[in-house]
């Protein structure tokens, strides 16, 4: 890394991010409470983890307790995608850890799980953690994707930790990967080891939550920065007046991000796939309802517009979904086969007679770059959905029923799409400041579970729509989060993910608002995210947040 740092990063290396009371000084103690079970599948679930099922929620609280003072030998991991603020969980864990003990040590294992079963690691001291702090990016130790599922990859992992000494692995990552904890946290439990396992919920996608994970950490910062961009997208097509912009943002599954920015700067199109799966609306629906705003507004004297389309759009349009879930069948018996097949000619061919007559017409009706993107599976089982340039097939569909329309005399709607991508601009920003202070308590809380013993917990940070001092801090048992889902075509374990809830604040605002913002321009700029400055600028939640927790916010119109 170069010697040479800007004077923000300068200025936001002096920030010292804020803590739940609790933890702030050092007289803490793990209050346990009932035992917990998952809301549905718990037989299945119990009979796979007969070792850390039915653990009880954990509290970090002030008192006297029970929380090792010994020196402790704690490994970190980074995995899955960038988020904003995962220097800041080892910040945080790092310094815990040495308050309870300053010869503890943190070992940072290098790119993703995959340095976890390699046993590739190195020491994080001081000097390192110090060049980090309240910085964006995963580069202090790098991540990956790898998944530590094989009896040989736990056994490896096992003795790695053996080697090491080790008293606790904290797991930085997604649903997956605090999945992959839990399946991690069993084995070792199962063999005697005294290693504990404590997951972080890490996404931008801000799909890892649930009644005790109020928020994944980078959401916050990622969708600031997205909406800066959008917001100034906005400023620009209402200056040049003559594109329609389609935005394609970030979110592997779930439509928080796009909601999120839609709530941030009034787009005239937010298309939310929750809601596209719920009514089952087919793709040309889709197409026609866009084509629809278009020239309404063109009608008005209007040719240009902002069109904000979630990543994983695809999946929830039944027939794409119906496709996509056939192909992943087929995937997991064939996918060697397939994967030898040369020319793209010849698999599309194979699928086309393995599929279902509608499904493969689906698929050959697709431009062959998605086609080849949608035989791609990465080690959780997902489709890369960042490489469906959704944006430009619906630019593409949405062309021909202008055309069609202004053949027939109906328009005489101008339409000069632009086409964006915003995903990996946002990933690696510095934290906002309630990322910043977020991800240095989970680290901070991370520690206290790790001394206190407890094994197969995601640490969590409650009450963030509220001062710091309110925020209280503790664990939640991953069996607790489980539910059965089909992952490459067996039943498995996973933690259920969070979608966009129709029935919740966050989509109601934005339906209620979307017919007017859809005619009438009444984008917002939200402007870069601020460090310093006045406190409703720079220490503001987001809209999703705050109208989760009974908020309301200027920008909810
Ligand atoms: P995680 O769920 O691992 O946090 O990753 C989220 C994400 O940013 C998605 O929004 C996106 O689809 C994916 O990562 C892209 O990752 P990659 O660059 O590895 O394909």
């Amino acid at each position: 890394m170069s010697n040479e740092i800007s004077a923000l990063q300068k200025a936001r290396a002096t920030y010292q991010p804020k803590l739940p009371k609790a933890l702030r000084g050092g007289n803490m103690k793990i209050d346990l409470g009932e035992p917990s079970h998952p809301a549905t599948d718990a037989d299945q679930i119990e009979k796979l983890f007969p070792k850390t099922y039915g653990q009880p929620v954990a509290k970090i609280v002030e008192g006297d307790g029970i929380l090792s003072a010994q020196p402790l030998k704690v490994g970190v991991v980074l995995s899955g995608g960038q988020a904003p603020g995962g220097h800041n969980v080892i910040a945080g864990l790092f310094d815990a850890l040495k308050a309870a003990n300053k010869e503890s040590k943190l070992y940072g294992f290098l790119k993703g799980p995959g340095g976890v079963i390699k046993g590739k690691y190195k020491e994080l001291t001081a000097d390192i953690i110090d060049d980090y702090r309240n910085t964006g990016g995963f580069d202090m130790i790098m991540s990956g994707r790898d998944k530590i599922e094989k009896p040989e990859d736990l056994a490896a992992c096992k003795k790695n930790f053996a080697n090491m000494g080790l008293d606790g692995l904290v797991i930085i990552g997604g649903d997956d990967s605090n999945t992959n904890a839990a399946v991690l946290a069993e084995y070792l439990k199962a063999e005697g080891s005294k290693t504990v396992v404590v997951g972080v919920p890490k996404t931008i996608d801000g799909d890892m939550k649930n009644e005790q994970i109020e928020a994944s950490f980078g959401f916050d910062t990622a969708v600031k920065t997205y909406s800066e961009l959008i917001g100034n997208i906005c400023r620009d097509a209402t200056s040049a007046v003559k594109y329609w912009h389609f935005i394609r943002l970030m979110g592997r599954a779930a439509s928080h991000v796009a909601l999120e920015c839609a709530l941030q700067t009034h787009p005239n199109i937010c298309l939310i796939s929750e809601e596209i799966q719920a009514k089952g609306t087919t793709l040309q629906e889709i197409v026609d309802y866009i084509a629809d705003v278009i020239c309404e507004r063109a009608a008005s004297g209007k040719n240009y517009g902002i069109l904000v389309v979630p990543e994983g759009l695809p999946e929830f349009i039944s027939d794409i979904k119906s496709m996509i879930d056939e192909l992943s069948n087929i995937l997991a018996k064939d996918e060697d086969y397939i994967r030898d097949l040369g020319e793209h000619s010849e698999r599309v061919q194979y699928l086309s007679n393995q599929l279902s007559d509608h499904s493969a017409r689906v698929y050959g009706s697709l431009p062959a770059e998605i086609q080849e993107v949608l035989l791609k599976r990465d080690s959780h089982g997902n489709v890369p959905l960042s490489q469906v340039e959704t944006e430009r097939l619906l630019i593409d569909l949405v062309s021909d029923k202008i055309r069609m329309l202004k053949s027939r005399g109906e328009t005489d709607a101008k339409f000069s799409p632009l086409a964006h991508f915003f995903g990996y601009e946002g990933r690696c920003a510095a934290p906002s400041n309630f990322d910043a202070d977020y991800t240095y308590s989970l680290g901070y809380a991370a520690a206290q579970l790790v001394r206190g013993g407890l094994t197969g917990y995601t640490v969590n940070v409650q009450n963030v729509t509220k001062s710091s001092d309110e925020w209280v801090a503790g664990g939640t048992p991953v069996t607790m989060m489980l539910n059965m889902e089909q992952r490459k075509g067996k039943p498995t374990p996973v933690i259920k993910k969070a979608l966009v809830d129709l029935d919740g604040a966050p989509f109601k605002t934005f339906a209620a608002n979307r017919d007017d913002w859809a005619v009438n321009d009444r984008y917002l700029f939200p402007g870069p995210i601020q460090y310093f400055g006045p406190s409703e600028v720079c220490d503001a939640t987001t809209v999703t947040l705050a109208l989760e927790n009974g908020g309301c916010c200027s920008q909810c119109g």
